[in-house]
């Protein structure tokens, strides 16, 4: 069965939904900013094109079955405020990936956080997912901080994993099994 989450996930703060063409304006705004997209795989986008682009991307990521991108919605102004993707989902080993981002003026209120218990906590129960996986550059501070405050466990470092930008870097490899979820706390 191809990975679909087809009803919003609600939060007290967010609404998480499928992205739509019309929310490319929304996220121009997140991804437009290098410090939002520094240690992102794409480059920091500088047109609604390059929004298509990505959403071109995402579209054929989701027919295949293995990733969806979803949005992060305010609720108290409707407004997109991040993304988060779920991807690499094997379903012979009920495991999946996540990737997360949020404008810069958001950050710090707990909001990826929300956001991420509500992903994880509905991939382990409606899903059926077992593992849950991400990789988080180093360097990426919040990023790791999240994934450990979520549950997460760092796994382990890849030497040189990707290359991106010309430069080689490593990767955190972290994991959170079913059997770990205490509901988005750490122990
Ligand atoms: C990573 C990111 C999504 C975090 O979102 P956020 O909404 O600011 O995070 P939250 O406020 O929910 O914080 C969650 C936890 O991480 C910690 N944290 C967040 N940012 C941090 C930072 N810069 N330094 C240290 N800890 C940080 C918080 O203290 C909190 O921990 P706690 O629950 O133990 O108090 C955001 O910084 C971002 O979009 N970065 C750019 C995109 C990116 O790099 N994505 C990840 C790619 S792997």
């Amino acid at each position: 069965m191809p990975l679909e989450i087809a009803s919003p996930l609600v939060t007290p703060r967010l609404v998480l939904r499928p992205v739509h063409r019309d929310d490319l304006p929304d996220l121009l705004e997140v991804n437009g900013d290098p410090e939002v997209t520094r240690f992102l795989p794409y480059p920091t986008w500088k047109t609604v094109d390059d929004g298509a682009a990505w959403l071109d991307r995402m579209n054929a990521l989701a027919s295949t079955g293995t990733g969806q991108q979803l949005v992060v919605v305010g609720t108290a102004d409707g407004k997109v405020i991040g993304t988060v993707l779920l991807f690499r989902f094997d379903e012979g080993s009920s495991r999946l990936e996540l990737g997360y981002v949020l404008g810069r003026k958001h950050w710090r209120q707990g909001l990826m956080r929300e956001a991420l218990v509500a992903v994880c906590g509905h991939a382990f129960s409606a899903l059926g997912i077992r593992r849950i996986e991400a990789e988080v550059n180093p360097a990426n501070v919040a990023s790791g901080a999240i994934l450990r405050s979520l549950g997460f466990t760092r796994e382990g470092r890849l030497r040189e994993r990707w290359v991106s930008r010309g430069e080689a870097y490593d990767t955190d490899f972290y994991g959170l099994l079913a059997s770990d979820w205490r509901g988005g706390s750490p122990d």
